[in-house]
């Protein structure tokens, strides 16, 4: 019986995909560890290979249902768990054959504009993967201007961190800043224009 994929699992596509089969050869069997579930592709592309077995890991609750369809297909041969990959010692207990990690957000994430985590969303501050217990707009509202340009240029990888840092800090004493269309305004406006 063929199972139908949800526009959850279609509107993610997986890089890299043909690449990771190849090198982790998956035609001889084993335990793979997927710490990165997301829509589930690396999972899906390993257990076409009878004699392979799966745990999967993310610590975003949405991808739940995708997880569940597959542990219903392959009942002996995939497992997931809604943590994050740094507690994997608590669930794996016997050595593994492969461990892969797609890191990143995925397009579900990015597409669920009330998650926050689109440039294009007017929503709430949000921006959880999952499983955090601090928003983005708390982050945005309550952390230094200091702390704010390290994690701007640190994750974000961004050279006009500084700029952007002091004109948050600037806004949130006019206005609290709630929503990701206000931040935006601000980083556009923060940007230096090179042409
Ligand atoms: C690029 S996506 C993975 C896509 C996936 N390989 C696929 O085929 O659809 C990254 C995933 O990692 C998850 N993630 C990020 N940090 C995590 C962590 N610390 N622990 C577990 N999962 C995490 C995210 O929730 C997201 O679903």
């Amino acid at each position: 019986m063929k199972t139908q994929n949800s526009s959850l699992e279609l509107s993610h596509f997986p890089v890299m995909l043909s690449e990771v089969v190849k090198i982790s050869s998956p035609n001889s069997g084993g335990l793979f560890v997927d710490c990165t579930f997301g829509g589930g592709g690396y999972s899906k592309a390993i257990l076409q290979f009878p004699d392979t077995k799966v745990i999967a890991l993310d610590r975003d609750k949405s991808v739940i249902s995708i997880a569940n369809k597959l542990e219903k297909k392959f009942k002996d041969r995939f497992k997931f768990y809604q943590i994050k990959f740094s507690q994997i010692d608590k669930i794996l207990k016997n050595d593994v054959d492969t461990i892969i990690f797609d890191l990143g957000i995925s397009s579900i994430q990015l597409k669920d504009l009330k998650r926050g985590f689109s440039f294009n969303s007017k929503e709430e501050l949000d921006m959880s993967m999952g499983l955090s217990n601090i928003s983005a707009q708390e982050v945005i509202n309550s952390f230094s201007e200091t702390q704010l340009k390290l994690i701007i240029k640190t994750f974000g990888e961004e050279r006009d961190a500084s700029k952007i840092a002091k004109n948050i800090a600037k806004a949130r004493l006019i206005k609290k800043i709630t929503r990701v269309d206000e931040l935006v305004e601000i980083i556009e406006k923060s940007k230096k224009k090179i042409f």
